[in-house]
């Protein structure tokens, strides 16, 4: 497999693809009653474009969206205020030990080697790495060393700090008689003001290390996309899966046990990714399927079951 930040397309989301859009535009007019969604992050990609595009639909009762990260998930109800029909789930698409087990054994991950047209995310580790992803860790900071050591760019800028020494200036009676008066200069202003905007800076990453910390992940809520389909497993359903690349396939699989003999609308993200590329091709070989659009630059598709 090839890591996906070579891809000169990686960084086009397939929010910006017109087809796409025009393509969601008609599957809202299909009389979808819920959407479920794996994978939110902040809620400003898909979830947003899809919200869009069924702005009109009023058959849509619920958009729900399903994010592991407990700040990305706080981020996204933050910006998905707007959409009153989107819920916003802070939980685990799957159980978490049967994925971890999925990314751990599963073929194309430990022999990436063998799908050279497939991007992953990494090649470092990349067990470690979908595995952190689904402990909802993507994207955090490693915690300090508690034996010392801690995180090197802190660690670099505190030794920085302390070798800063103040140079001496030579006796002036003017500081003298201004100081001993408390007549304020322009430079002293241009300090304090200086020192102000230094003490809120600290402050304000103080709390928003403090935030972090509260949100770190604890108690997880799994297997939110069982649970959600079997409760609308009669609604005329949309599933569009675009969470952790490494168990993509795994949800698809997921999806199909629940649903293979139902009629339901489906949208994967990433299909020229480890997330989706053997989705994507049980599709194609599924003559159940529809496909509605595909695209292979931007790695989408989005199909109709039965
Ligand atoms: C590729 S991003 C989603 C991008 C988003 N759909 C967009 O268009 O901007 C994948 C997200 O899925 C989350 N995630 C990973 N595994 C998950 C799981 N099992 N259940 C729910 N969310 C998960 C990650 O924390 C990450 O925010």
């Amino acid at each position: 497999m090839l890591p996906y930040a070579e891809y000169p397309f990686h960084s086009i989301s397939m929010t910006q693809d017109e087809i796409l859009k025009n393509i969601l535009e008609n599957l809202a007019k299909e009389n979808i009653e819920i959407i479920i969604e794996t994978g939110t992050f902040n809620g400003l990609g898909s979830t947003t474009f899809v919200s869009n595009a069924f702005e009109k639909c009023n058959t849509l009762k619920t958009f729900y969206t399903l994010e592991v990260n407990p700040n990305s998930h706080a981020d996204a109800v933050e910006n998905l205020k707007k959409f009153p029909k989107v819920v916003c789930l802070n939980g685990a698409s799957l159980n978490l030990r049967e994925a971890l087990n999925f990314v751990e054994n599963d073929e194309a991950i430990n022999h990436h080697e063998r799908y050279p047209d497939i991007f992953i995310d990494t090649l470092i580790n990349p067990v470690a790495f979908y595995a952190n992803e689904l402990k909802g860790l993507l994207g955090e900071e490693s915690p300090p060393n508690p034996k010392g050591g801690g995180n090197p760019k802190e660690e670099y800028m505190t030794n920085k700090k302390i070798s800063v020494s103040q140079p001496q200036r030579p006796f002036s009676l003017r500081r003298f008689l201004r100081k001993l008066f408390g007549i304020k200069t322009k430079e002293d202003l241009k300090k304090e003001q200086a020192e102000k905007e230094r003490l809120e800076k600290i402050e304000k990453e103080q709390l928003e290390k403090e935030k972090k910390q509260r949100l770190k992940p604890t108690l997880i809520i799994e297997n939110l996309l069982e649970e959600l389909i079997n409760k609308y497993e009669n609604a005329n359903l949309f599933v569009i899966l675009d969470s952790a690349g490494g168990v993509g396939y795994m949800e698809f699989q997921k999806v199909m046990s629940l649903l293979g003999k139902k009629s339901f609308y489906l949208m994967l993200d990433d299909t020229h990714h480890l997330k989706h590329f053997r989705s994507l091709r049980d599709i194609q070989q599924n003559p159940n399927f529809n496909i509605l659009g595909v695209s292979k630059q931007n790695g989408w598709c989005v199909a109709k079951h039965l």
